[in-house]
């Protein structure tokens, strides 16, 4: 008789990690993305010690106990507290793994295309110690490229513009490579500061995360909206008392404040166009530009975007998720992932030019 505990099966987990600045999103190799949560622990104050990750943490946020106190350990796309990042990593894969503890895992990474030398160290570490047995590293701009559909095997160039919570990235993509991209520290999480800002300094106003998270998805648009009388009564703090408070706002209120985000991202978006080889820019010129990350799903952005940059502009579907599906698809062609998988350090990129005397 075959006894399924004398059959010594190695079962290897494929995952696919995108650890962004707001969310942590894993997706494993048959089952598509199981895990999506927010890049947050809660840590107890007194002891140092983490009481939740994720999902369990956020709920904390702007409501937590004398004590405890809700940190996002990722910033601007790097890892920013290293210790804690690395927990939480290691506290998401366990939770996204298929089965017992002997499931061995092979991952593969995003990571942002200006990393350094340190944070690229940082991010490997942190994997090697939540039980990745082996990590690949790929450039976030061409996970998300194929992730949105693009073809590792099309030679004409396509642009994608990833905007995360902490960061955009433009990357331009042919023949399954980055043949440009920029990438800079900024991205939709701006628009909860300047909303946050507006309201403090000019409504007395002081509001959490939570308000101004909701506000964005709900209320707050990237184009002149027909009645820009439309109202939203925004609860939190008043500056002067203290006391829990109300004031009403206006979309027409909000909208040149999100404006001048939203601008700047666009900005950066028609620079990076401006550098292109002639026959790259004529293929962005055939197929326009494609959104993606959480940033694409504010209102009106691609319409903002196209006005702005006078090329065709779509929004990948689920743009949150388009960067774990293209990380995911790499272990359906092992010969793709090792071409686009870089796990030497970015020596060049931050090698001091050496003195010569
Ligand atoms: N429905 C929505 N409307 C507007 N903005 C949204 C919506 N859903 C998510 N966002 C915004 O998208 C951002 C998160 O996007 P995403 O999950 O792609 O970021 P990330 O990958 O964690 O960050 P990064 O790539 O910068 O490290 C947040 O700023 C969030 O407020
Ligand atoms: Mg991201």
């Amino acid at each position: 008789m075959l006894k399924i505990s004398s059959l010594k099966k190695l079962v290897t987990d494929s995952m696919a990690v995108d650890l962004g600045t707001a969310s942590t999103i894993i997706a494993v190799k048959g089952r598509g993305v199981v895990l999506d949560e927010p890049s947050l622990v809660a840590i107890n104050e007194l002891t140092e010690e983490i009481v939740a990750f994720g999902q369990e943490a956020a709920d904390m946020t702007g409501r937590e106990g004398r004590d405890i106190i809700v940190k996002a350990p990722m910033i601007g796309g790097v890892v920013g507290d290293f210790e804690r990042t690395k927990k939480m990593l290691a506290h998401f894969v366990k939770k996204a793994k298929t089965g017992g503890s002997n499931i061995s895992l092979q991952a593969v990474m995003s990571m942002v295309s200006d990393v350094t030398h340190v944070e690229q160290r940082a991010l490997m570490n942190a994997a090697d110690e939540a039980g990745i047995g082996r990590v690949f590293m790929m450039e976030e701009g061409l996970a998300a490229a194929f992730g949105a559909g693009v073809l590792p095997t099309d030679k004409r160039a396509s642009a994608i513009v990833d905007i995360g919570a902490g960061t955009t990235n433009v990357a331009i993509v042919a023949k399954g490579s980055v043949v440009h991209s920029t990438s800079e520290r900024y991205g939709s999480n701006a628009i909860n500061d300047v909303v946050a800002t507006h309201l403090r300094r000019h409504r007395g106003l002081q509001v959490g995360e939570e308000t101004t998270e909701s506000m964005k998805a709900n209320f707050v648009s990237t184009f002149l909206p027909d009645d820009i009388s439309k109202t939203l009564e925004v609860r939190g703090r008043d500056v002067q008392t203290g006391s829990p408070a109300a004031v009403e706002v206006t979309t027409g209120e909000l909208y040149p404040i999100v404006e001048a985000v939203v601008r700047r991202i666009a900005q950066l978006v028609k620079d990076t166009l401006t550098e292109l080889r002639p026959e790259v820019a004529a293929d962005v010129y055939d197929r326009g530009v494609i959104l993606t990350g959480g940033g694409a799903l504010l209102d009106g952005i691609d319409q903002y975007m196209r006005a702005y940059i006078n090329l065709a502009v779509t929004v990948a579907d689920e743009p949150r998720y388009a960067t774990v599906n293209g990380l995911i698809k790499m272990f359906d062609d092992p010969k793709l992932l090792e071409r686009v998988t870089n796990n030497e350090l970015h020596v060049l990129q931050n090698a001091e030019i050496p003195f010569e005397a």
